[in-house]
């Protein structure tokens, strides 16, 4: 049996980086996709989905050098059932200590029907390529894609194919959600009794959230014999999203005494990876979200807070530290110092250099005067906007006045750096958003269309920071920008030009990992 014996031990593969990466919207540069990579690779995470190396040149870039990178996880790149996809994924993982490849086809009669190959066609295809994949490399995965929907007989038959042809773990893919709990655990049951040679691979579970059972019907799949759970983290992915890795990791570790199986995941690093995820990716984790949401460890209350106080585990199953979190959200003010911001952003998982904290305190400080409370988020959204500030920006908003009014129009003054060259227009809108939007579109015409526009308040009171996620796109270049300020306007302009600024790299530069997909995995068996 490949990577696992132990019958107790779960391995986590995490597709953050690829199911999660596909979402429209979500795209991260090269640069942010290395660093996910590094720390899923520190948090234990065993095989990370690194992306698809046919996709795209930049997704090939990525891969090829997470693989170099990789300490401890084995690197596993998506493939087609097609031999030139194969090729291509082998290219980008070769070089990694633990290399994988993954391979699947649709197996459903609905996805049959896209190459339109008959069941003797698309078996002997299954044989071919995953034949040709262990040929290559001696860890090798399989998925029939739709498998819930694959008519039982014939998935056995597959699933036996792809053994004899060397797969090392048969994954069992939910594509849509469909399935429920004890669906799920009865597929993995009844392929591992009636395929020959089950015994020899690891089965795996896939699902996606559609119903909102994906964790569920994950673990579901565990408890019928599957010892590996497939997972993004914060369930980042299209629709619904998939299996969130934090969720079936806590359920496995909190619930050890009915389910008692092990992974070997630094839960303490939980929050740090959720919360980087979703800056880069763009994708705002919900407040009540299982695990990472921002109420999920708020006692609000009055009764709740009594019974906290007299003990905790009144009502909490877990605390705060084991995912990551500090016991304390309330955190400095305008005369703390450089050493108790040190401290803080220590706990917080963040390791400064001298000139980075110079930096951050002097951010610090600004931010200091204009809110008497610092929190925890607070310093989180700093750290965010200090790691965003590129020093090679070639837009940069310099000052920015607006007036408002019941009797509008709204005016936006703005001046901006363009190349440095200081540019100033007055534009008049529809609420001062609009106004400024227009002000930075006047200054630097772009065919960038606004996809998405969402602000949330960092914390409670009047004089929270809000932080505004903005979304363009341009020629099916996708590009998120974040920022955040106690003015929610002048959060907006600068979340505005912080995600131009990205696509502008990814236009010029088309640095490795931010060029547009060219193949999607959708397109399986074509
Ligand atoms: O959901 C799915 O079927 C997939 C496969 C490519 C494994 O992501
Ligand atoms: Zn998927």
């Amino acid at each position: 049996m490949t990577d696992t014996t132990k019958q107790d031990r779960v391995l986590i593969f995490d597709t953050t980086l690829r199911d999660g990466e596909q979402s429209p919207g979500a795209t991260m540069s090269h640069s942010e996709k290395l660093e996910i990579a590094e720390l899923l690779d520190d948090m234990g995470v065993d095989i990370i989905e690194a992306g698809f190396p046919i996709a795209s040149e930049g997704d090939f870039q990525a891969v090829s050098e997470i693989a170099q990178r990789s300490k401890r996880s084995v690197i596993c790149g998506l493939a087609r059932a097609q031999l030139p996809d194969i090729d291509r994924a082998w290219e980008a993982v070769k070089h990694a200590e633990r290399p994988r490849i993954h391979t699947f086809i649709g197996t459903s009669p609905l996805h049959r029907a896209i190459p339109n190959l008959t069941m003797d066609e698309m078996a002997n295809r299954i044989h071919e390529t995953v034949s040709h994949a262990r040929n290559l490399c001696d860890n090798v995965q399989w998925s029939p894609m739709d498998a819930t929907r694959t008519e039982h007989d014939y998935l056995c038959r597959v699933v036996e194919i792809a053994i004899k042809a060397g797969a090392t773990t048969i994954n069992i893919p939910d594509t849509v959600g469909y399935t429920a709990p004890r669906e799920s655990a009865d597929l993995i049951r009844m392929l591992i009794e009636k395929v020959p040679g089950a015994d020899d691979v690891v089965f795996s579970t896939h699902c996606h959230n559609d119903l909102g059972m994906a964790t569920a019907n994950s673990l579901a799949a565990v408890e019928a014999g599957a010892r590996q759970i497939e997972c993004t983290i914060n369930g980042l992915g299209e629709r619904a999203g998939n299996t969130a890795l934090e969720e079936v990791v806590m359920a496995l570790k909190v619930r050890h005494d009915i389910m008692p199986y092990d992974t070997r995941i630094d839960t303490t690093k939980i929050m740090g990876i959720s919360r980087r995820v979703s800056q880069v990716s763009g994708f705002p984790v919900q407040f009540n979200k299982a695990i990472v949401g921002k109420n999920a460890f708020a006692h609000e209350s009055g009764i709740h807070q009594d019974g906290m106080l007299k003990n905790a585990e009144t009502f909490e199953i877990m605390r705060p530290k084991d995912v990551g979190l500090a016991e304390t959200s309330l955190v400095l003010g305008k005369h703390s110092g450089r050493a108790a911001l040190r401290d803080k952003l220590n706990q917080l998982g963040y390791e400064l250099g001298d000139n980075q904290l110079k930096d951050v305190f002097v951010r610090f400080k600004a931010l200091a005067d204009r809110k008497k409370e610092v929190y925890e988020d607070d310093l989180i959204a700093l750290m965010r906007d200090a790691a965003g500030d590129e020093q090679n920006d070639r837009i940069q908003v310099k000052s920015l006045r607006v007036v408002c009014g019941t009797e509008g129009p709204q005016t936006a003054t703005l001046t901006m750096v363009v190349d440095g060259t200081e540019k100033s227009v007055e534009t008049t809108g529809d609420g001062p958003v609009d106004a400024t939007f227009k002000a930075i579109k006047e200054i630097f015409p772009t065919t960038a269309r606004l996809q998405l526009y969402q602000v949330h308040a960092v914390t409670e009171g009047t004089d929270a920071q809000a932080t505004v996620s903005v979304r363009l796109e341009e020629d099916g270049r996708i590009a998120t920008g974040q920022s955040s300020d106690t003015d929610t306007v002048v959060a907006s302009a600068n979340a505005y030009v912080n995600a131009l600024n990205r696509l502008l790299v990814r236009r010029e530069k088309s640095a490795p990992g931010d060029d547009v997909k060219t193949v999607s995995y959708r397109d399986a068996g074509q």
